[in-house]
């Protein structure tokens, strides 16, 4: 693919189809409630067509979960004087897509001959509204150059929508009338409603078109005529408008309120209120990079995606590792959104980290009930989550490779590390907003909970006369099964550290707020005793003549290969050496041990974290491992002064713009993008937050030559403003 950068817009100018997935994803467009990919209004063949909801998960065999994909509002079927307009036929005389992330508008231009000679000029726009959630628009133009004739758009809302084969919708109902049509579904097994219907309007200057009403079973469908000469432009314009059951216990009520409201709507006005709501998001979210134009379009590309996945009004919704763009991960969330994509929102958005985080706080009973079955105490946030809160890891997948065998998935078991990088979320938007109400209402349940978990994990060694974590996965997916993982250890004992400073910040500001939740979670003094006792003896491994900590025990003994320092690989180690191969060397997927220093600044000294660095990073699979790796690489590589910053930056900044693993068709990696951020703001800018002010240690790449950026640091708006000499 071709991709021009240009200010705010990414631009496609050549049309290759064996890369519609690719770019399906980076064109996805979105506001928060809806996700859409950035297929053709007229559909091309083998396209991956999908808009999600959040929230609006439905039953799937293995994966127990997806976010269905709901009814298409996009689709246009065009027949140009009796001839159907499609990429896959005729011949494309021109063709430019441009991503418009200012004003989050999609645009494509196209010149076409039809199979039988005739020339027409297409341009379609289309956005999710950001003023109206609910609200999503499409816009056509059509020119026929060389001939006249009947220019017809038919346009429907599709119920027949299916994700990559299964079905999740039940049709209800449907009505066409006049220039709308509405269809009533329901998700088969969550019994989620959606109430989604359109108005079609097709003009030419000022006719209007004859509309004819097809109300086909479960795609209700318009289909819009008039007749035109060669020159003149015919304007399709199509509203659509969607609600479910999580909106309203009527969706359908809500639906035909918002339809009646949409007769009046023209499109220059409703746009430029959506135009209106994103200066705002851009006003607080922008960073600004002069002198780098590859880097100033990559962050703003990821920054983008981000807002377009984030949800604004609903608190029980989380961001899924792919955001809203792709059925990759089927929409469960990770530890990706807390620990990768959050601190972008703490700092910029505020309102939207409390969303995100309110939806764990609303799903402790789903960790609760995990720790439970587990045989735990506290609550244990499941490693994958979706709707409810429960664990939705798969167990088994098919073998990629050899469609007959099946994978055993171990993370949902044992990589548990989760649970304090919630905690460590909540702790953080917290230090970074002085949010005490949020805190005392929900953040102390998770943390206090969470410590309590850790506390009944931990296996206490009598031999070593320590407490010890076995049997489990660190962020290192590459070796699993392994014990006393220092990124594990050393997180659970930060939480429960910070539980036991929280209980006598509360005990000293909150008293009453304390009693409460000393009550409610049946706290006692006893067990707060033992957390103290757990923080004291829990292994971290260390050696103070290296200065280096193990990833696990017996990581060092493994064996030592140069085959991630090979220059012309292809593909990962793992891909090469097998699941069991990997896992016998000391390959990392990414690197644990500085991923901990990367979070806690303050527990280690430079010489440490230098050590750990040259110890780790010739060890790391940068470039084919974990997508999460590179930004804190970059940020890490900035707290030592190596060079390597800028290559470790650029690999995040490119990974879906340039699809560098090959698999970006599947969805944005959401992580790397609010990855990407951090490497900005706390990797170049060096921006290091203290109680009372902050301070910046800037280390920018030579090009650039201007960095802003602004962040909020306890409901005040800080710039910061860096030129390099
Ligand atoms: C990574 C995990 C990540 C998950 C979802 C895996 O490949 O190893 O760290 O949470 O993908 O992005």
């Amino acid at each position: 693919m071709t991709i021009q950068t240009e200010g705010w817009s990414l631009i496609e100018t050549s049309f290759l189809p064996e890369q519609i997935h690719h770019s399906e994803t980076i064109f996805t467009i979105g506001n928060g409630y809806l996700g859409s990919r950035g297929v053709f209004e007229e559909a091309f063949p083998g396209e991956v067509r999908s808009t999600f909801l959040h929230g609006v998960f439905d039953d799937v065999p293995i994966v127990f979960t997806e976010l269905a994909n709901a009814p298409d509002w996009m689709e246009l079927e065009i027949f140009l004087a009796g001839e159907r307009f499609g990429l896959d036929e005729g011949t494309l005389l021109s063709f430019e897509r441009q991503l418009d992330m200012r004003t989050a508008t999609l645009h494509r231009q196209v010149r076409w001959r039809s199979p039988k000679g005739r020339t027409t000029r297409l341009t379609f726009e289309r956005f999710a509204s950001l003023e109206d959630v609910h609200l999503a628009g499409v816009r056509v133009c059509i020119t026929p150059e060389d001939y006249e004739g009947a220019i017809e758009i038919r346009s429907g809302v599709n119920g027949e929508s299916d994700n990559l084969g299964i079905k999740h919708w039940e049709w209800l109902g449907q009505a066409v009338k006049g220039h709308s049509a509405r269809l009533h579904c329901r998700t088969r097994s969550t019994r989620v409603e959606l109430a989604m219907g359109f108005l079609l309007d097709v003009t030419a200057g000022s006719r209007s078109a004859r509309i004819s009403r097809w109300d086909v079973r479960n795609h209700p469908t318009l289909a819009a005529s008039l007749s035109v000469r060669a020159g003149e432009t015919v304007t399709g314009l199509k509203w659509a408008a969607l609600y479910t059951s999580r909106d309203g216990r009527n969706p359908q009520r809500l639906l035909n309120g918002a339809l009646r409201g949409l007769q009046a709507q023209d499109w220059d006005s409703s746009h430029a209120r959506h135009v209106q709501a994103w200066q705002k998001e851009w006003d607080q979210c922008d960073i600004l990079i002069e002198g780098d134009p590859e880097a100033q379009l990559a962050v703003r590309f990821n920054l983008f995606q981000l807002l377009v996945a984030a949800p604004r009004h609903d608190s029980r919704v989380n961001i899924g590792a792919k955001t809203l763009s792709g059925y990759g991960y089927r929409g469960h969330s990770f530890w990706d959104t807390e620990i990768f994509m959050l601190p972008f929102f703490i700092y910029t958005r505020p309102e939207i980290a409390r969303n995100l985080l309110s939806y764990r706080w609303h799903n402790l009973p789903g960790a609760r009930q995990k720790a439970w079955k587990n045989g735990y105490r506290g609550a244990q946030y499941p490693w994958e989550s979706a709707g409810t809160g429960e664990e939705v890891t798969p167990t088994w997948v098919p073998n990629p490779n050899d469609r007959t065998n099946l994978i055993r998935i171990w993370t949902g078991d044992i990589e548990i590390h989760i649970t304090s990088d919630i905690a460590f979320a909540f702790w953080q938007y917290w230090k970074a907003t002085g949010d005490d109400a949020f805190l005392l209402e929900r953040g102390a349940e998770v943390i206090l909970d969470a410590a309590r978990f850790w506390a009944s994990r931990v296996e206490w060694n009598d031999t070593a006369g320590r407490f010890e974590i076995s049997d489990i996965v660190g962020p290192d997916e590459y070796h699993d099964h392994v014990s006393n993982n220092g990124y594990t250890n050393a997180m659970a004992r930060w939480n429960l550290t910070t539980a036991l400073e929280l209980v006598h910040w509360l005990r000293e500001h909150h008293p009453a707020h304390w009693n409460k939740l000393r009550g409610s979670l049946h706290l006692q003094k006893k067990e707060l005793l033992n957390w103290q006792h757990v923080i004291d003896h829990i292994y971290i491994h260390y050696d103070p003549h290296t200065k280096l900590l193990e990833q696990f025990d017996g990581y060092f003994q493994r064996e030592d290969t140069d085959l991630v320092r090979q220059a012309d690989r292809t593909e990962s180690v793992q891909a090469l050496l097998g699941i069991e191969g990997v896992s016998a060397t000391q390959v990392l997927k990414q690197p644990d041990i500085l991923m901990l220093m990367y979070l806690h600044p303050d527990m280690f000294d430079a010489e440490t974290v230098r050590a750990n660095y040259e110890y780790y990073t010739p060890r790391t699979d940068h470039t084919f491992g974990s997508s999460l790796g590179p930004s804190i690489q970059a940020i890490m590589a900035c707290r030592v002064n190596d060079p390597a910053a800028c290559e470790h930056f650029m690999r995040a900044a490119r990974a879906d713009l340039f699809d560098v693993r090959g698999n970006a068709g599947d969805g944005i990696h959401g992580a790397s993008a609010g990855g990407l951020w951090q490497a900005v703001v706390f990797g170049f800018a060096g921006l290091r937050l203290l109680p009372d002010r902050w301070e910046i240690t800037p280390r920018l790449p030579a090009n650039w030559k201007h960095l802003r950026f602004h962040f909020y640091q306890h409901g005040q708006l800080q710039t910061v403003d860096i030129r390099n000499p």
